[in-house]
């Protein structure tokens, strides 16, 4: 087993980064548009990686295999260019630990997620990038745009807290938008749903939907209804379809409660959001995971005063939906 070094580097490895990048893009088949990633020179890379950076890989100690570059033209997503493996090099985990890299660079720089283009003639390539969870969200000609939200873990001292925490996700929320909630009995999932509701406008109270099953709330400002649905006493796949949420999901913003495993397949894309107990320890491992472990930003973590209250929340997208929304940086804002 040989040892694979992978590290963020500057304008002095530039010469390591673009050899590499050579090799990779020299041994493709020929691409119509051709990329341009042979035009780069050993400025143009030094350039790129001071000023937004890059991610070079070695093998046994020295030798470089893996290389990219890093581009943040776009609010709140950090794109990755010039993927290059080295050809005599793949089947090691070069790219994989390359892309592992990428996403921590994102989430400690407080960005939403990463992007990326791939080419449609490279389909090992694009099976690559699906595999690790990015989704396809824009299409010019051979020219896939690739893209990968980053989950995210938000503290809640307090119910209110939580509610908060609802309402900020609710500014995310359009109609069509479907949340599966999950936790144990009285975790909160139900508090989290209030926080949505203040947050799209209802004026009725939203409380446990247990008995009626499924209850529609109307919102006074022209944002979406609320359908909260508690799945707790179904069965199963039938009796969900019972509740025909389908008729009012695209209009509206449908919460689940206790519906993972089951309401997945209402939508092509969905949010996983849990709620759990924090423990004191649970609390200490966030505090020090920081912000940039999909953590809470170590300054809110003082604030959970009673640890038999705090939950954390966390967050994760699926589907095109959310892969370029900004859910972290909404999740953890600091107002
Ligand atoms: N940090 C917290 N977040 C949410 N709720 C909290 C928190 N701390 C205490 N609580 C209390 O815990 C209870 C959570 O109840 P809630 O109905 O929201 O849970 P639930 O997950 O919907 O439960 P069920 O599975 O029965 O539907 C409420 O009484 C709330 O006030
Ligand atoms: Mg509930």
């Amino acid at each position: 087993m040989k040892a694979l070094h992978v590290a963020e580097v500057g304008p002095d490895d530039a010469d390591d980064v673009l050899a590499v990048v050579r090799r990779a893009f020299g041994a493709r088949p020929p691409l119509d548009p051709p990329s341009t990633a042979l035009d780069e020179t050993p400025e143009s890379v030094a350039t790129t990686l001071s000023t937004v950076g890059g991610v070079l890989v070695r093998r046994n100690g020295d030798l470089p295999v893996g290389a990219l570059l890093l581009d943040t033209s776009r609010l709140g997503l950090l794109g990755l260019r010039r993927v290059s493996v080295d050809p005599a090099h793949q089947g090691h985990g070069v790219a994989s630990a390359m892309v592992g890299l990428a996403e921590d660079i994102a989430e400690a720089r407080g960005l939403d997620g990463v992007w990326l283009t791939a080419r449609a003639e490279l389909p090992d390539n694009v099976t690559f990038w699906l595999r690790r969870g990015y989704v396809e969200t824009a299409r010019t000609g051979p020219v896939l745009e690739l893209a990968k939200a980053l989950w995210v873990a938000a503290p809640a001292a307090t119910a209110t807290d939580t509610q908060a925490l609802g309402v900020r996700l609710s500014r995310l929320l359009r109609p069509g938008d479907l949340l599966v909630l999950t936790g144990g009995l009285g975790a909160g999932k139900t508090t989290l749903t209030q926080g949505i509701g203040t947050g799209l406008g209802v004026r009725e109270a939203v409380t446990s939907p247990t008995f009626v099953i499924a209850r529609e709330h109307r919102t006074v400002d022209g944002s979406p209804a609320l359908v909260h649905a508690d799945a707790y006493r179904l069965g199963g796949i039938a009796e969900l379809d019972d509740l025909d949420l389908d008729s009012s999901l695209a209009d509206s913003v449908t919460v689940v409660e206790w519906g993972q495993g089951l309401a997945e397949g209402l939508a092509e894309a969905w949010l996983d959001v849990r709620l759990e107990l924090l423990t004191a320890g649970g609390a200490r491992a966030l505090a020090a995971a920081g912000p940039d472990r999909g953590g809470a930003p170590a300054m809110s973590v003082p604030a959970v005063a009673d640890v038999s209250e705090a939950r954390v929340v966390s967050v994760r997208p699926h589907g095109a939906r959310w892969a370029t929304a900004r859910i972290r940086s909404t999740l953890l804002a600091a107002d």
